[in-house]
C-alpha cells in the first residue's frame, strides 16, 4: 500500500472507505476517503489522519515514503473521529513530533484522547510554520462545521489542505478530480455541502473572505474527503460553488418532497409538481418512501421553491416525514419560498407543524393546504389555484 506523490516531495498518505453506506446519517452511495498528506521538506509534517479502522492504510502509506520517527509535526485540522480516530495511535509512532493545532483542536482532541505527554504548537489564523522551504500558512475556520476546524496552506506550492471544506464523499481509483468522472464528483461536492455544512453558510463565506484578504493563491485544493481539485477549471468550479451555495443563492427550480399512505398526499404532491411544470419551472417530485433525505436536501441546496408533504398519522406527521422535517430544520437552508401540504382522516391540523419549521426558518410562505381522505377533482383544482400563489 503505497503513497502518492502529489508534489515533488508532497504525498497523500489517505485511506479508502470503498464500502461507507452511510455518515452520520447521510447517504453515501460513493464510499468516502480520509485523506492525510506528508511534507517532506528538512522538518516533515503530516497532516491529518484517519478514521481508526483504517489506520493501517494511513500508516502503511506514510511507511512506504519514510519512517514514523522522523516526522516532526503532525497537523491536526480537525477532531472529528473520521480525521483524528487514528491520532493516538500516529502519536505512538512518532511520540517526538509536535502536534500542530489551535485552541480549540487541543480542546477537543484532550476531550476525546488521553493527551497526557503530547507536545501541542497552538496555531491561530495567520500563523506560519517554517519546514524549511515551504512555510505553511493556518486559516482557522471555526464552526465550518467544527469548532476546532481549520485549513493548512503551502504558499510555495500553491496547495490548500482544507479537510473537510470543499469535500465529496466519493471512493475511487484516482485521487484527482480531473481523472475522475467530473459530473458525479460535482454533485458529491454538492450534496456535501448540502448534508454536512449547509448550516455555515455565514462561516463559509468568511472563510472565503479569509483566503481572498490573505491573498491566498490556490493551484490545488487537497481535501480531506474524496478527491483533490487540481486545474484551473476545477478550482475554480468548486470555489464558485461554495460562494454561491454560502449565500444561499437559488436557481429557480422546485423540489415537491412528501410521503403518503393511501396515496392522497400522493395525489396532492403530483397536482402541485404540474403547476411548476406547467410555469416552465424545473421541479422535481420525491417521495421519501424511495428517496433518502440526504438526496433530497441535494436537491433543495439550490432550489427557490420548497413545498412538503405529509400524511396524518395518529395525530402527528408521518413518520418519514418527521425524519426528515428534523433534519432539514438542523441544516437551516435559506432564502426558500415554500408551503406544507396534507392529507388527514378525521382531524386537520397536522400541515401547521410543517408550516411552522418553514416559518422557524424565515422563508417566504403562503397559507398551507389540507384535505379530508382522498381529493376530489374541485379539490384539485383549488389546489392548483393555492399553488400558483406562490409566484406572487
Ligand atoms: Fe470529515 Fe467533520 O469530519
Amino acid at each position: 500500500m503505497e503513497a502518492v506523490k502529489i508534489r515533488e516531495s508532497i504525498y497523500w498518505t489517505g485511506v479508502k472507505d470503498w464500502n461507507l453506506e452511510e455518515f452520520h446519517g447521510y447517504k453515501t452511495p460513493n464510499g468516502s476517503t480520509y485523506n492525510s498528506y506528508l511534507i517532506l521538506d528538512e522538518k516533515i509534517a503530516l497532516i491529518d489522519g484517519a478514521k481508526h479502522y483504517l489506520s493501517h492504510q494511513n500508516i502503511a502509506r506514510v511507511k512506504s515514503v519514510i519512517d514514523f520517527s522522523k516526522i516532526d509535526y503532525i497537523i491536526v485540522n480537525h477532531v472529528e473521529m473520521d480525521h483524528s480516530g487514528n491520532i493516538p495511535e500516529l502519536v505512538k509512532l512518532a511520540p517526538q513530533a509536535t502536534i500542530v493545532t489551535n485552541s480549540a483542536g487541543k480542546m477537543a482532541l484532550e476531550a476525546h484522547f488521553d493527551t497526557e505527554g503530547w507536545n501541542f504548537q497552538i496555531i491561530k489564523t495567520g500563523d506560519v510554520l517554517s519546514l524549511g522551504k515551504r512555510n505553511l500558512t493556518f486559516v482557522t475556520t471555526p464552526l465550518l462545521h467544527w469548532p476546532d476546524s481549520m485549513m493548512t496552506y503551502c504558499p510555495e506550492e500553491k496547495i490548500l489542505f482544507s479537510n473537510d471544506g470543499f469535500g465529496q464523499h466519493y471512493c475511487a481509483n484516482t485521487i484527482w478530480v480531473k481523472e475522475a468522472p467530473f459530473d458525479i464528483v460535482c454533485n458529491e461536492a454538492k450534496s456535501y455541502y448540502a448534508n454536512i455544512l449547509y448550516p455555515y453558510g455565514m462561516q463559509a463565506q468568511k472563510a472565503l473572505n479569509t483566503a481572498s484578504e490573505l491573498n491566498l493563491d490556490i493551484e490545488m485544493i487537497a481535501t480531506g474527503h474524496g478527491c483533490i481539485w487540481e486545474g484551473k477549471e476545477e478550482v475554480s468550479w468548486i470555489l464558485n460553488s461554495y460562494a454561491k451555495w454560502a449565500s444561499a443563492q437559488n436557481d429557480g427550480s422546485a423540489v415537491v418532497v412528501y410521503d403518503t399512505m393511501w396515496g392522497a398526499t400522493a395525489k396532492l404532491a403530483e397536482t402541485i409538481t404540474s403547476v411548476f411544470e406547467d410555469a416552465g419551472i424545473r421541479v422535481v417530485k420525491r417521495s421519501l418512501s424511495n428517496k433518502h433525505i440526504a438526496e433530497v436536501m441535494t436537491d433543495i441546496l439550490e432550489a427557490k421553491y420548497v413545498v412538503i408533504g405529509t400524511p396524518t398519522l395518529n395525530n402527528e406527521l408521518f413518520p418519514r416525514v418527521a425524519a426528515f422535517v428534523t433534519y432539514l430544520k438542523g441544516l437551516a437552508p435559506k432564502n426558500k419560498k415554500g408551503f406544507a401540504f396534507a392529507s388527514y382522516g378525521w382531524k386537520p391540523g397536522v400541515v401547521n407543524k410543517i408550516q411552522a419549521v418553514m416559518e422557524e426558518l424565515k422563508w417566504d410562505t403562503i397559507a398551507p393546504f389540507e384535505e379530508k381522505y382522498t381529493p376530489k377533482s374541485d379539490v384539485l383544482e383549488k389546489l392548483k389555484e393555492h399553488t400558483k400563489t406562490i409566484f406572487d
